[in-house]
């Protein structure tokens, strides 16, 4: 793509909406090869944005999810167990005894299972997805980071497979802790604020064109609105349409007060949230929005 105006275009033709900001990180990234580093709350598109790239792209995406514990068995390449013991019964079973040869034969490209990571080293073009690294552990993150630097993977069976063209890397955290320096080091870095009114109102719309655009302006309102109100779990914008879709879904094309703390359930996730959001004057937030 020739410039971050290219990018922009092509993400909003899969219905993703990006600002100056990330149209720049992105295009740098593709332009660079840099993997993207995105950081954010949750709901804010950080997973969204590697699905729209990979769609931009018309390029596979293969989505590595991280948790505790997560190793390179997981993520990266495992041998399919079962299936080489099948390999020698039957070869036992013929009469062969020569090790060397039964040992090439088990540790074959055939049963070696690809995890996401070998997945894409193994399919050009792709855009890998990191989810949510933060909840992976330290000894994690040091295997990445070296994967990230060379793009290749060395299996001691088989030898050195390498990416001749890189995949398009995103990395996701929702900073429930610090990831690396050395591993950001690697990575352009950006921060996913909540949108302001105007965009949020432009997803909500994109992404629900069927909601009327007076009730998709209303809940855009109130959900701004309940972000400046400290709460434990401010919403996203996964929240603001799935407000938008139960109101739609209850008939109404628009939103008053009593409806709106009636279905706060599906935008305050906390007890003690949704108990401040009772307390909110929502009427005097919508009277702004004409209402
Ligand atoms: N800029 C955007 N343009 C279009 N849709 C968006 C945008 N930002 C968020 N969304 C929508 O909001 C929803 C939530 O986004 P997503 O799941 O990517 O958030 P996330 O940051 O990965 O959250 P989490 O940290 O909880 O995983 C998705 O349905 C996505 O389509
Ligand atoms: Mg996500």
């Amino acid at each position: 793509m020739d410039g971050p105006e290219q990018v922009r275009a092509r993400l909003e033709d899969t219905g993703y909406l990006v600002d100056d900001g990330l149209a720049i990180a992105c295009f740098l990234a593709l332009r660079l090869g840099r993997p993207l580093f995105c950081e954010g709350d949750a709901g804010v598109g950080k997973t969204a944005l590697a699905s729209a790239l990979a769609e931009a792209l018309d390029a596979p995406l293969i989505r590595l999810q991280c948790h505790e514990g997560i190793d390179a068995s997981q993520a990266l390449y495992d041998w399919d167990f079962p299936r080489q013991l099948l390999r020698l019964r039957a070869a036992e079973a013929v009469g062969v005894t020569d090790a060397d040869r039964l040992e090439g034969e088990l540790y074959d490209r055939r049963f070696l299972l690809a995890r996401p990571l070998l997945r894409a080293l193994e399919t050009q073009p792709s855009v890998l997805l990191i989810d949510e690294i933060d909840r992976a552990d330290d000894e994690f993150e040091a295997f990445l980071l070296e994967l990230l630097s060379e793009f290749s993977v060395t299996i001691p069976e088989l030898g050195t497979l390498r990416a001749e063209t890189p995949p398009v890397v995103v990395l996701t955290s929702n900073r429930t802790r610090e990831v690396h320096d050395a591993l950001k080091r690697r990575c352009l870095y950006h921060w996913f604020d909540h949108p302001g009114f105007a965009r949020e109102l432009a997803i909500v719309r994109r992404r629900l064109p069927g909601v009327s655009a007076r009730l998709a302006e209303q809940v855009t309102a109130l959900v701004q609105e309940l972000r400046g109100h400290d709460l434990l779990k401010p919403p996203g914008v996964a929240e603001t349409i799935d407000w938008a879709e139960a109101l739609d879904a209850l008939g109404a094309d628009e939103v008053d007060a009593e409806l709106a703390t009636a279905t706060l359930g599906s935008v305050l996730k906390y007890r003690e949230d949704a108990q401040r959001g009772r307390e909110l004057d929502f009427a005097a937030v919508l009277a702004v929005r004409g209402a």
